[in-house]
């Protein structure tokens, strides 16, 4: 054991280490502010309100994130070693309590204020004279489907399941309401309308994603799970599978068309005109 004088440590490693935690805290910050790597924007009303709960979430824990990592810095050099004896503490409960409440007021408050936009997702209720589309989840493709001329979906036997005849949904060749359903490898969707995605799977669970919509939803055997969602404005956008559903999950994907009212009927016809044949 060396003097007190010979135990006292440089502030070097202190302030380096200090210097390196401001660094990491304002390139944080940097990206973050200069939106580096963002999603695409939101193309739906709740979009923009799950949009503006995400930056607020952001906001606030980011203003916990720079104030701990100062602080943090910053006792890093304070209670640098300089020879001193170091001493055992019991913690303070007052501050154990302030904090613990001060988390949990922030996390039950930002869930709170989010339950609206996700009410509307999940409990909102469609609204009348919605699209209703099927949406079929199979390793390792979406298929989607439109009821047709008469508004109605037909029969699904899961014995007559064959892409390889054309019929990768199973559609009854003996239910009537079956004949005039559109069968499509990509969706397309009218802007300004409301839509209702009945989503299924045929084997595993697969999730339905479209980041512009800010909506995921889990495709499972055995459920139909509706979503229901208006888009703002015309383009394309890719759907994506999110759940690890096997080798070709990588690559199960298809593209939502969002058409105007005109274009959206023209298409309509053409794909009722090709069913007719
Ligand atoms: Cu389907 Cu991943």
């Amino acid at each position: 054991m060396g003097s007190r004088k010979s135990n006292a440590g440089s502030a070097a490693p202190a302030v380096l280490l200090a210097i390196v935690i401001l660094l990491l805290v304002g390139s944080t910050l940097y990206f973050h502010i200069a939106k580096t790597w963002w999603f695409p924007p939101a193309i739906t009303p709740v979009g923009h309100e799950i949009d503006q709960q995400f930056f607020l979430t952001l906001v606030v824990t980011g203003i916990v994130f720079v104030l701990a990592q100062l602080a943090l810095a910053w006792m890093v050099f304070k209670y640098r070693d300089h020879g001193q004896k170091a001493h055992f503490t019991r913690g303070n409960h007052a501050l154990e309590v302030i904090w613990t409440t001060a988390t949990l007021v922030i996390f039950v408050g930002l869930g709170a204020l989010a339950t609206h936009a996700w009410g509307q997702v999940h409990f909102g209720g469609v609204e009348p004279g919605a699209l209703q589309v099927e949406v079929t989840g199979v390793q390792f493709t979406w298929t989607f489907r439109y009821p047709g001329p008469d508004g109605k979906f037909g029969k699904i036997v899961p014995a007559d399941i064959d892409a390889s005849v054309g019929n990768p949904l199973g559609l009854d060749p003996n239910d009537p309401a079956g004949k005039d359903d559109i069968v499509v490898p990509d969706l397309y969707v009218p802007v300004n309308q409301q839509i209702e995605l009945m989503i299924r799977s045929q084997d595993v669970i697969h999730s339905f994603f479209v980041r512009e919509l800010r909506i995921k939803q889990d495709a499972v055997p055995g459920l139909i799970v509706p979503i229901h969602f208006r888009v703002e404005q015309t383009g394309d956008y890719e759907i994506t599978c999110n759940q690890l559903c096997g080798l070709g999950h990588y690559h199960m994907h298809a593209m939502m068309h969002v058409l105007s009212q005109a274009d959206f009927e023209q298409w309509e016809k053409k794909q009722e005109a090709q069913n007719a044949q």
